[in-house]
């Protein structure tokens, strides 16, 4: 901790002066997600919370799809990102365009849009979901059948838990999808007695041999609630960092796989974004109210 003390204190003392918060995701390293943010969670808490902020200006130490969703909700704060190029490969794997011809080839099918996608895509979107609710927000709807986009496994391991017809996109999450279910297979031989917990953007094949499945924030609350002893959680590595920090008496082994994009954030970009103002998340205007509607329907179910 002490080679991060002189940035965390620099961090602390920015947000007092620019009145800030910093949002962070589960996925950001120990030093940002226990030394300067305020609020940490899934994606879907980093949207409810950035609706209840009270402050000038949101630093959100996540990739970019989450910066634009909390400049989204509030559109008179400053959102900052401290590194523009914190992608994801998800968001990258759709066009509005090819929202647009899904709706021509699949007429009155509503489209449900995980929030990892860009703001273009969520303005041709139905509705948003999370992996914390993508569950609930197909069934609320109440339709025979949804078209599910971009992520193809997590609209499969959804259609594997409702009635539901789901079609999917063709988009994978670069970390989760390396997991196999022979990954699975080995952790148990080598450790009989383990607790798995995979991510929904994991292939069906590894949710299906897992113990459970469930978004960032779900499996940090099932280790908290069921203290599996020894426990994988096939995710992101920093996950288990920050979890394991909480636990110090339970076994974590960690298969794990980092995302090039949320290693990008570090104490250091952070404090640059809070000394200089950038990068600042801006939104086109005419796609905001149409996207900021498919957010705004989400957090309503
Ligand atoms: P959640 O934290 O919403 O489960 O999402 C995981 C993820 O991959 C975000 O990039
Ligand atoms: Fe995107 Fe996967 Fe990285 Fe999450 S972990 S930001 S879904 S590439």
């Amino acid at each position: 901790w002490a080679v991060f003390a002189e940035d965390v204190d620099a961090i602390l003392a920015l947000k007092r002066e620019r009145n800030a918060v910093v949002l962070a995701h589960n996925y950001q390293t120990p030093e940002i997600f226990h030394g300067v943010a305020d609020i940490v969670g899934d994606s879907l808490l980093l949207a409810r919370e950035a609706t209840k902020v009270n402050a000038d200006v949101i630093v959100l130490a996540g990739v970019h799809f989450m910066a634009e969703t909390a400049k989204l909700l509030n559109p008179e704060k400053t959102v900052l990102i401290p590194d523009l190029a914190a992608g994801c490969s998800l968001a990258d794997s759709i066009t509005a365009q090819d929202v647009r011809l899904m709706r021509q080839r699949y007429p009155g099918v509503p489209v449900v849009t995980y929030v990892n996608t860009s703001v273009a895509v969520k303005a041709e979107s139905d509705i948003c979901c999370t992996s914390g609710n993508a569950l609930k927000v197909v069934e609320s709807l109440g339709v025979e059948r949804v078209i599910m986009l971009p992520d193809e496994y997590l609209a499969q391991n959804i259609a594997a838990q409702t009635n539901v017809k789901v079609t999917a996109w063709k988009g994978h999450c670069e970390v989760h999808e390396l997991f196999t279910a022979s990954d699975v297979r080995q952790l148990r031989e080598n450790h009989p007695d383990v607790t798995i917990l995979a991510h929904p953007e994991c292939p069906p094949e590894v949710v299906a041999e897992a113990d459970f499945s469930g978004s960032t924030a779900a499996m940090s609350e099932y280790v908290g609630k069921q203290r599996p002893p020894r426990v994988v959680l096939l995710t992101e590595c920093s996950m288990s960092d920050n979890v394991a920090v909480l636990h110090p008496e339970l076994e974590f082994i960690r298969p794990c796989n980092l995302c090039p994009h949320m290693k990008r954030i570090t104490l250091k970009n952070i404090r640059h974004a809070l000394e200089t103002g950038r990068h600042e998340v801006t939104i086109d205007p005419a796609i905001a109210n149409p996207a900021r509607r498919a957010v705004e329907r989400m957090l309503a179910v």
